[in-house]
């Protein structure tokens, strides 16, 4: 009886220490409110304030705010960006815990694609169609990072883009919103990992909201003019699968959507993300954008651009001092209530407590780990690896590639062919040592010992200048195969890098006619962060590479993939025009009244009496050292309803005789809709190793949500009627089609 006894009071003593620790375990708002409730005014705008570090600025400085460490000692400053690394963060750290209620900081960095070991850009990994690649990539940015001193990154940029003019096109993933949505989830997973509060854990951005990538003209900043089922057809997607996915945070844009800047959109933040989506997180605006709706035309000052921007649900102010400068004469005029200012400190401080700053404001300066976690061997190859993956092979008229090992002699010739902090492309951050970067030429020596290589500039990157050229041409008589590395400088594509005319620079195309005279094999790699147009090589160049840029290991993915070490898989997520005079050209687009059949209709069709109506590179080319082989389609009906599903099968054959990946894609159209329906749309893919010889049968499964669509009403909705079921290697190759009945 006794030992009954005193096992009951055992056990009644355990529940009551776990009632009282659950007691005492405070929720996190629980938290938020009680330290909201001693903050004063002044102490709750400081938090809505982002002031650039003391290192390198990624927009215009505006007026100096004298000592910025004074500035957060004093409370006014609750996130600072540009500050990398344990030591320096610490300081910075360290005056905010000077701050009466020693509010930690948030250090936010553009972590765009790697921290120390750049990975290839993003619109580089989007071509691998290989989410689990993508994730991994942003996951080892996120772990380098967040040892490194940071909480926050400004990615992933979800921001369709359709206008290769435009220089942000690198950052993202893209045209399409499907293969968008998908890689906008990835990256999210891949920042937050196993979630905040870990200490490989970043928090991510969505940016920018919204519809940045559609600016006039292909011309950075510039107006955004959409009807709202555009933006929700195209451009919004992939914020909504960022938010699903467990964003932390959204940046608004610079453009105005409409003739309202994104900064002060209502219907954006408050209606769409925060409303309908019902996205916890915080908003920051981009660099300087709240102060720049004076430019806009919007408001008339920074008074009034704060209030605008608050009120609209703009919870942080990067860098325009609007907040900081106005917040509290507006709510002193009755024009930004307490109750807004909370709302925007509550989500704040909320990812303050989420990431464990107020457990440890020093938890993410730690010297060991810093220099433990970064530049790993493991992040190195894993950077190798997603670059291989980026490589589109364009074109390989016979089987020139891949080359052999046994090769005498290649000429490397071109501008970028011993480049090395070149291959980090835009976004890339200045850590870690030139050396670590593997040029082309580095990559090649170490692939093939024994071939020898001659290396002749021949020409400069945008440079008029022809003098080399005949120094390569000698290189090229004395060689087996020529390899050519061109491209642009880096700095040409990404933000503020719009251009007119994107044509190969220079007078590069010049040289590749030059060298294909001596009439040896060429191959050439183009780099860049852009589509660019480059039809002289297109058309009489057998073998072509696009390498984007590659980061670290730019090198040796490329000789992976030139010997054969690799064998390329990678698709384009985004069209290549014929010329400038194309853009804007996308695969999904409209049917029209009077479509163009086939590249030289001008019957009364709409196209250019000038030029072909194809693009040069479609949406999803991309060739492998294999062939595949598409047969056997079978659906499980011919008839759905919106309650059903069909089943879509078919064979998959390596018929080549290399082991490699194929990314089969499936495409569909609402063939009669009110309003009409793009000719073809993505709603599926698989990407498939096979060895050679081997076949696969590869499934899809068709619901109602491939299907639907916003109507006028901007309700999402099903029509009955055909559909038309296309699968195939690129969107302009498909290579089995059927149709089926929506009842
Ligand atoms: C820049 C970019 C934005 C970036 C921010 C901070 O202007 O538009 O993408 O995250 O400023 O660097």
């Amino acid at each position: 009886m006794n030992r009954t006894k005193s096992l009951l009071l055992c056990f009644l003593g355990i529940a009551i220490f776990i009632n009282t620790a659950i007691a005492q375990q405070k929720t996190t708002a629980q938290k938020v409110d009680e330290l909201l409730k001693k903050m004063t005014l002044a102490e709750k705008i400081g938090q809505l304030n982002q002031y650039n570090g003391d290192w390198e600025a990624t927009g215009p400085i505006t007026a100096d705010v004298g000592s910025k460490l004074d500035a957060i000692r004093r409370g006014e400053v609750g996130s600072v960006l540009n500050i990398i690394g344990v030591a320096h963060t610490r300081k910075f750290q360290e005056a905010a815990m000077q701050s009466r209620l020693r509010i930690p900081l948030i250090f936010g960095q553009d972590v765009i694609h790697g921290y120390s070991v750049t990975f290839p850009i993003p619109l580089a990994e989007a071509a691998s169609w290989d989410m689990e690649a993508i994730e991994k990539s942003a996951r080892i940015a996120a772990t380098e990072a967040a040892a490194g001193g940071v909480q926050w990154t400004f990615a992933p940029m979800v921001d369709i883009a359709r206008d290769p003019r435009w220089g942000r096109v690198m950052e993202g993933a893209g045209e399409d919103p499907y293969l968008g949505s998908l890689i906008a989830t990835a990256r999210v997973h891949g920042f937050q990992g196993k979630g905040l509060g870990n200490l490989d854990a970043v928090m991510a951005c969505a940016k920018h909201f919204a519809a940045y990538g559609a600016a006039i003209g292909g011309r950075d900043y510039n107006s955004v003019d959409m009807s709202l089922r555009n933006l929700w057809e195209f451009y919004l997607p992939p914020f909504k699968a960022a938010a699903d996915a467990g964003a932390a945070t959204f940046m608004n844009s610079f453009n105005d959507l409409n003739g309202v800047p994104a900064s002060a959109n209502r219907y954006l933040m408050r209606d769409i993300l925060k409303g309908k989506w019902g996205f916890k997180g915080f908003v920051v605006s981009d660099w300087g954008s709240i102060g720049e709706m004076i430019n806009h035309g919007y408001v008339k000052d920074n008074y009034e651009a704060a209030e605008a921007a608050i009120n609209a649900g703009s919870d942080m102010d990067m860098e325009s001092r609007s907040y900081i400068k106005n917040l509290a004469k507006l709510v002193a005029d009755k024009k930004v209530s307490v109750a807004t200012i909370d709302e925007a400190v509550r989500r704040i401080l909320t990812k303050k407590f989420e990431l464990g700053l107020f457990e440890d404001a020093y938890r993410f300066n730690n010297a060991e780990r810093e220099k433990r976690m970064i530049n790993t061997a493991a992040h190195i190859e894993a950077a190798r690896d997603v670059a291989r993956k980026s490589i589109v092979l364009l074109k390989n008229d016979k089987q020139l590639l891949p080359l052999s090992k046994d090769l005498g002699t290649i000429a490397l010739i071109g501008p970028l062919a011993k480049s090395k902090k070149e291959m980090k492309g835009f976004w890339s951050l200045d850590v870690g040592d030139e050396k670590e970067i593997v040029s082309l030429y580095e990559g090649m020596e170490l692939a093939a010992p024994k071939t020898k290589l001659l290396y002749a500039p021949g020409c400069d990157i945008t440079d008029t200048s022809k003098a080399g050229f005949d120094e390569a041409y000698k290189a090229a008589m004395q060689a087996d195969v020529v390899v050519m590395a061109m491209g642009e400088r880096p700095d040409m594509t990404g933000e503020a890098k719009s251009r007119s005319n994107i044509h190969l620079p220079g007078v590069q195309e010049d040289l590749i006619k030059a060298v294909m005279a001596s009439g040896k094999p060429v191959v050439v790699l183009l780099m860049s962060g852009r589509p660019m147009v480059f039809n002289y090589t297109a058309d009489h160049v057998p073998a072509i590479l696009y390498t984007w840029w590659l980061g670290n290991q730019a090198g040796n993915a490329m000789a992976d993939v030139l010997y054969g070490n690799y064998n390329p898989g990678a698709k384009l997520p985004i069209t290549f025009p014929r010329t400038e005079g194309q853009i804007p050209i996308y695969y999904n687009h409209l049917n029209t009244g009077r479509p163009a059949h086939g590249d030289n209709d001008v019957n009364y069709t709409s196209a250019y009496i000038d030029l072909p109506n194809s693009p040069k590179f479609a949406f999803g080319h991309g060739l492998s050292y294999s062939t595949f082989k598409y047969s056997n389609l079978k659906l499980s009906k011919k008839t759905m309803l919106k309650t059903e599903a069909i089943t879509v099968s078919f064979d998959l054959q390596n018929s080549g005789k290399y082991a490699g990946e194929e990314v089969a894609q499936l495409y569909l159209r609402d063939m009669v809709s009110q309003p009409v329906r793009p000719v073809k749309e993505l709603k599926g893919f698989q990407k498939v190793m096979l060895q050679p010889g081997e076949t696969k049968t590869i499934t899809f499964t068709i619901d109602k949500n491939k299907l639907s669509f916003y109507n006028e009403a901007l309700e999402w909705i099903t029509q009955p009627g055909e559909f038309k079921l296309m699968i195939g290697s690129a969107s302009d190759d498909i290579r089995l089609e059927d149709s089926f009945l929506l009842n």
